[in-house]
């Protein structure tokens, strides 16, 4: 496996498996192992974060090891990830010297860094974790960055497996409004995933917005690599038809990238098509429902399904520190 854990497209199946398998061991309490005793681990967060911070921190607890968390432009100083700049603006330190003072106390670096939603041809080259590989002797995990949230689609795997058991299943990506454009990442890891386990994945948004071409292009080699399948549709409710699994995210148009207030008000037509409600849910094979947190209750999913008997959003939250140790076992012991 890769010595670095940036996305699941660096992993084969076989590593996936592996990684579930382990979690699971994890999980049953099977693997007590300490593999991170006697050393540092160091948390990045450019941005906020619940589930990642706190599963990451009692994870490598749990594993023996320690945890430093650093927030750039909070406790620890502003940072610059380009290279060749003129340093006179707001940022006092560059990742080149970060990463590498960081590294000689820590054995591997977390980073979560979102999309800012400002250039969408830079953005999806995920910048700022690519300038933390470069600089870095250290594994690198990525916490969430611009174009992916690999830990998350891990725990999002063990849950679908945990809740309907091994095999191909009927998996259904579908687009929700929101208020605002989010980032790309959730969705691209977890369709990305889904694809490589062999599900039968369908991406469900209304026009305009497809997720990256390329990555699309991808994921559908992967999955009939994997003997599953993928499609893209604009009919949410031709896509719950007989779905196992309906997983909610929102995300930005490409198109309007950088241009929030246009976005804004092109999204408006979808508030109230593109929620996840009882009604949608009545049309699924009995599917169980998924949402990475945090959600905004009754603007992506009713209370009635979040709280119903078929949401597993807190299951999935747990997992999240399962596929985690499982993860750092892997790269680091
Ligand atoms: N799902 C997830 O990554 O949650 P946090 O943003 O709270 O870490």
């Amino acid at each position: 496996m890769s010595r670095n854990f940036i996305s699941t497209i660096d992993l084969t199946r076989s590593d996936l498996e592996q990684l579930l398998e382990s979690a699971v061991r994890f999980k049953k309490g099977e693997d007590t192992s300490r593999p991170l005793a006697g050393q540092s681990v160091a948390l990045v967060f450019f941005n906020p974060s619940l589930r990642t911070r706190a599963s990451m921190q009692v994870g490598i607890f749990q594993l023996g090891g320690e945890a430093v968390v650093l927030e750039p432009g909070g406790t620890s100083w502003t940072l610059e990830h380009r290279d060749g700049v003129v340093m006179d603006g707001d940022k006092t330190e560059h990742v080149a010297e970060f990463v590498r003072v960081l590294e000689r106390y820590c054995s591997a670096i977390g980073v979560r860094t979102f999309a800012a939603l400002k250039n969408w041809e830079e953005e999806r080259t995920d910048p700022v974790i690519n300038s933390f590989l470069k600089h870095a002797s250290v594994p690198i995990i990525n916490l969430e960055s611009a174009m992916h949230h690999p830990c998350q689609a891990m725990a999002d795997m063990l849950t679908i497996r945990e809740k309907l058991g091994p095999g191909r299943k009927r998996v259904v990506l579908t687009w929700a409004w929101h208020p605002k454009p989010l980032p790309m990442a959730v969705p691209n890891s977890f369709a990305l995933a889904a694809a490589q386990i062999g599900h039968d994945l369908t991406i469900a948004h209304p026009e305009d917005y497809d997720l990256d071409e390329a990555l699309i292009a991808t994921l559908s080699n992967r999955a009939s690599e994997a003997g599953g399948t993928v499609s893209v549709v604009n009919d949410i409710d031709a896509a719950f038809q007989d779905a196992d699994v309906i997983y909610a995210k929102s995300w930005g148009a490409k198109r309007s990238y950088g241009n929030t207030e246009q976005e804004i008000i092109s999204r408006a037509r979808y508030r109230k098509r593109w929620i996840v409600d009882e009604e949608k849910m009545e049309r699924t094979n009995n599917a169980i429902f998924m949402h990475c947190l945090p959600v905004r209750r009754n603007v992506i999913v009713t209370d009635a399904v979040i709280d119903s008997p078929r949401s597993v959003v807190i299951d999935e939250a747990e997992n999240r520190l399962h596929v985690q140790k499982a993860i750092l076992k892997n790269l680091m012991a």
